[in-house]
């Protein structure tokens, strides 16, 4: 592929943008500064490294992340009252362009302002569809700490299903334990608005903090402060994809 369309498409600028850092010298590859922007590279396998104006950068056909979500900011685009998670992420991230419009990464789903943890994103339109679908319940883990004791009865009646206020259809957590006086760990295979807030509320206690701590079997990584993002790794975009409800791994990795 050629340089100027490296840069393009991993959102360093329009195509004229991104000839103009390459003639003007702000561009290396694997080391070498390059000034020709018909230069040619082989980006298979996604393996290619670059630097512009001295930001190092990996070449990803296509972009998979997983960032640390904090608490007090806003799953939006446009935020209402907190800061966007958009703003925790370098610009070529935002900038990617998709069918020659800037669309960006997008959060696959969303958590509340007040919740932290592990959020996806992505500019694969068709993953993100796969992750939401609901054929697909990807088991997601939560970590919540209650203003309540949790008793055996409150786990029962997570696990047998609540009834919500939108819809009588019970809900249940696919799994549940109490894993301290006032701690709890959750795996739900759906995604309503505030469903653990609500099932919570639904059994007589009330969340007072919420993290999510893994997606199918990828747990959000020790090293990631929040804040923090990471790319994914091949195969955790495939197991992802191959992720089914049935398999959730409650307490592993915590
Ligand atoms: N359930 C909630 O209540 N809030 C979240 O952010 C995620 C799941």
């Amino acid at each position: 592929m050629h340089l100027e369309e490296i840069l393009y498409t991993q959102g360093f600028g329009t195509r004229r943008v991104c000839a103009g850092l390459i003639q003007q010298g702000f561009v290396t590859v694997e080391g070498r500064p390059q000034t020709d922007p018909g230069a040619d590279f082989d980006t298979t396998g996604d393996t290619l490294r670059f630097t512009v104006q001295g930001t190092a950068w990996e070449y990803h056909e296509k972009a998979y992340l997983m960032l640390h979500k904090p608490a007090g900011t806003e799953c939006s685009q446009k935020p209402s009252t907190y800061p966007s998670i958009y703003t925790l992420l370098p610009s070529p991230l935002r900038l990617r362009p998709n069918k020659g419009a800037v669309q960006g990464v997008q959060a696959i789903g969303r958590l509340d302002q007040d919740t932290t943890g592990l959020l996806l994103l992505t500019d694969d339109g068709q993953f993100i569809h796969r992750m939401g679908s609901p054929k697909h319940h990807v088991p997601k883990v939560y970590e919540v700490t209650t203003k309540h004791p949790v008793d055996a009865g409150q786990v029962e009646r997570l696990l047998a299903g609540v009834v919500l206020d939108d819809d009588p259809k019970p809900v249940r957590a696919a799994a549940c334990e109490a894993t301290g006086e006032l701690q709890l760990s959750l795996t739900l295979t759906e995604g309503k608005y505030h469903q653990v807030k609500r099932m919570l509320a639904a059994v007589g206690n009330r969340v007072e903090a919420l993290h999510r701590s893994r997606i199918g079997g990828l747990s959000l990584s020790d090293g990631l402060a929040p804040g923090q993002w990471r790319w994914l790794a091949t195969d955790e975009v495939e197991a992802l994809r191959n992720a089914r409800s049935g398999q959730p791994k409650v307490g592993v990795g915590r």
